[in-house]
């Protein structure tokens, strides 16, 4: 991969001489989902399909995109003197965001750049293709200038870029799983305090499957703001009878005692989910210590039920790939990942049933919902890093 985008960054931009070659990779959630913004713990993992992008400084201070992904757009041009928050949509405005947060650190930015990107991770589908965007922009930035900053703190940045320049109001989940990514770890997350450990997933006989469900987005990001707020309300109202800084600071006994503060069935049941999925992570990673495999899966499917039918999120292509997985024999667990409305499911599958699993799920996907899903037997892998 390095050799075929320094190839075509030469094609793009006359040579490439002078340029460096940087990879992110992409992440999956394994248990833990709308946890994050709810002072709760999430276990996800990095994985090593990702984003490669090759990057020059320039003299001046113009900024030159281009995405393999997105050929058709060609180049397109900015300067450092642009990097307005909230400017029109468009994926530029990942790794502009994040320039724009460095120099709203006081990280000044001394020059622009020409950058290359290609990403492996299917694009919008809920694998976290724009934070990988905006973590491998952040180790770029480190690279070139020299600025003193931590993988936590490439985390940090591109959340604040993600909140304030592209206006979308994500958790810390992403950007950290991909920032702090271990080969063969998942991350066991605390986002009440950024406390966390790395837990080895060493799955004998039995591998993670994604199934993209293709799905077009939809109202998402609206809708996840939608979900923050309901957490908000309920919160708030919690808060008059109980002191607690977040929903995650509830246990389910603590939860059914003190849920009548909370007026409105739609908020009660979102919270619910947010206290339950947070205690449901802290048990999926004992089980796993344990070596008990099976428990952990049980836990992947309760979440799934949990997001379909108090948190809301998942939606007929999603509820349909879980639940014909869950049909399959040498199935673990299977569960919608991400933010939902759409994306991806993550299964743990048994290596004799993944065959068989790709080509039933894929069938009863295609009959029930018109069009097909693609499956992906994925890998863990480490986080940013410099290729040359
Ligand atoms: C998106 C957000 C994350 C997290 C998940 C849901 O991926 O970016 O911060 O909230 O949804 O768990």
């Amino acid at each position: 991969m390095k050799n075929i985008v320094l190839e075509k960054f030469a094609e793009v931009y006359g040579d490439c001489q002078g340029a460096e070659v940087f990879f992110a990779p992409g992440r999956v959630n394994l248990i833990g989902e709308h946890t994050d913004y709810n002072g709760g713990h999430v276990f996800p993992c990095a994985l090593t399909i990702g984003t490669y992008g090759v990057a020059r400084k320039r003299a001046d201070r113009k900024l030159r995109f281009y995405s393999m992904n997105f050929e058709k757009l060609g180049v397109i041009e900015s300067s450092l003197d642009d990097l307005i928050p909230g400017a029109a949509a468009g994926w530029t405005n990942y790794p502009k965001g994040v320039m724009w947060a460095f120099e709203e650190r006081g990280m000044k930015l001394p020059c622009g750049m020409d950058l290359l990107l290609n990403g492996t991770i299917p694009n919008g589908s809920g694998l976290s293709s724009s934070a990988s965007v905006e973590v491998l922009t952040g180790a770029i930035l480190r690279e070139f200038f020299g600025f003193d900053v931590s993988n936590q703190d490439l985390a940090l940045i591109g959340q604040y870029a993600e909140n304030n320049f592209n206006k979308v109001n994500c958790g810390i989940m992403d950007q950290f799983a991909i920032a702090m990514g271990k080969k063969n770890h998942a991350i066991f997350l605390d986002t009440s305090d950024l406390s966390f450990e790395y837990a080895p997933i060493a799955l004998e006989g039995a591998k993670i499957v994604i199934a993209c469900s293709n799905k077009k987005r939809g109202l998402g990001d609206s809708k996840y703001n939608e979900r923050r707020s309901e957490c908000e309300t309920a919160l708030a109202q919690l808060q008059k009878e109980v002191d607690i800084k977040s929903l995650g600071d509830l246990d389910e006994e603590a939860f059914q005692k003190y849920q009548t503060a909370i007026t409105s069935d739609v908020c009660r049941r979102r919270a619910r989910h947010a206290v339950y999925e947070n205690q449901r992570t802290i048990r999926a990673v004992a089980a796993l210590k344990d070596g008990d495999i099976a428990e952990f899966g049980r836990l992947m499917n309760a979440s799934h039920v949990s997001l379909r039918d108090d948190y809301e999120v998942t939606g007929v292509e999603l509820d349909t790939l879980v639940e014909e997985a869950w049909k399959i024999d040498g199935v673990i667990g299977s569960r919608m990942t991400g933010a939902g409305f759409g994306g991806c499911t993550v299964s743990i599958v048994r290596d004799e049933a993944i065959d068989r699993f790709i080509q039933r799920v894929g069938e009863a996907y295609r009959d029930e919902i018109g069009y097909g899903a693609d499956f992906y037997v994925v890998e863990i892998g480490d986080g940013p890093r410099v290729l040359s």
